[in-house]
């Protein structure tokens, strides 16, 4: 399949069928690409808590808006993107040593260079807990992003969900004792008969009032 066929088939399921369940063989290639996904400086700003089972569903379920329940209890799984509270020097301490366990590093300048340029952006971005929310943030919604699409070139439906309370999620989870911070969620599985969303046709406004070619 090619890539704008995919890109045409992703699209935001509305109803789920809650007999139809993802492969877990297929959930872990989601999460592997969540863990490849790209952000600044290598700084993996993130978590992801995934719910697998109804109980959890449920106990997320009052952080959640009305509207996007029953997309979180009728998929397969939900993935609750968090970024990190702090990147502190345990973190870029942690992401270092595991760059170099993976052999990125042919000798100790490289090692020391890399060490230093994460140190730069990730202060410069760090001024405050806001402005470092709002970097993190923009690399998870780069790995949303893509597990969208990957799903999608697997025959998965999927809904990014902005509609809940970032709070009261993190209050369920007591995510902030963990250090993280929620910020958006996204359910995964296979769409109902009655998922109109499903037929459809996608609308984007067309190529001449998106692009500039210089
Ligand atoms: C970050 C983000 C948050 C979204 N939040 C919700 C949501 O809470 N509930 C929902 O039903 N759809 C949600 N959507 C789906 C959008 O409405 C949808 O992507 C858009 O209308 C384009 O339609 P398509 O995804 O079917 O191509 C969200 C999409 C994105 C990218």
């Amino acid at each position: 399949m090619n890539i704008v066929d995919i890109s045409k088939r992703r699209y935001t399921a509305k109803h789920y069928d809650k007999t139809k369940k993802i492969a877990s063989a297929d959930l872990k290639q989601l999460l592997e690409v969540l863990r490849n996904s790209p952000s600044s400086v290598n700084s993996q700003p993130w978590h992801f808590v995934v719910v697998d089972n109804e109980k959890s569903a449920n106990k997320i379920l009052p952080a959640i808006s009305d509207f996007n329940h029953a997309r979180i209890v009728d998929s397969s799984y939900t993935i609750i993107f968090c970024v990190k509270t702090s990147l502190d020097e345990q973190h870029l301490q942690n992401l270092l040593e595991q760059e170099d366990k993976d052999g990125r590093y042919a000798n100790a300048k490289l090692k020391q260079e890399q060490d230093q340029g994460r140190h730069f952006f990730v202060n410069l971005n760090s001024a405050t807990s806001e402005k470092l929310l709002e970097w993190e943030s923009k690399q998870l919604y780069l790995a949303l992003g893509n597990v969208l699409f990957a799903a999608a070139a697997i025959g998965i439906d999927s809904t990014a969900i902005e509609g809940f309370d970032n709070q009261k999620m993190d209050q369920i989870l007591d995510l902030q004792k963990q250090g993280f911070k929620s910020v958006v969620v996204a359910s995964f599985g296979y769409h109902a008969e009655n998922d109109g969303n499903a037929h459809r046709p996608k609308s984007r406004l067309p190529q001449e009032q998106l692009f500039t070619f210089l």
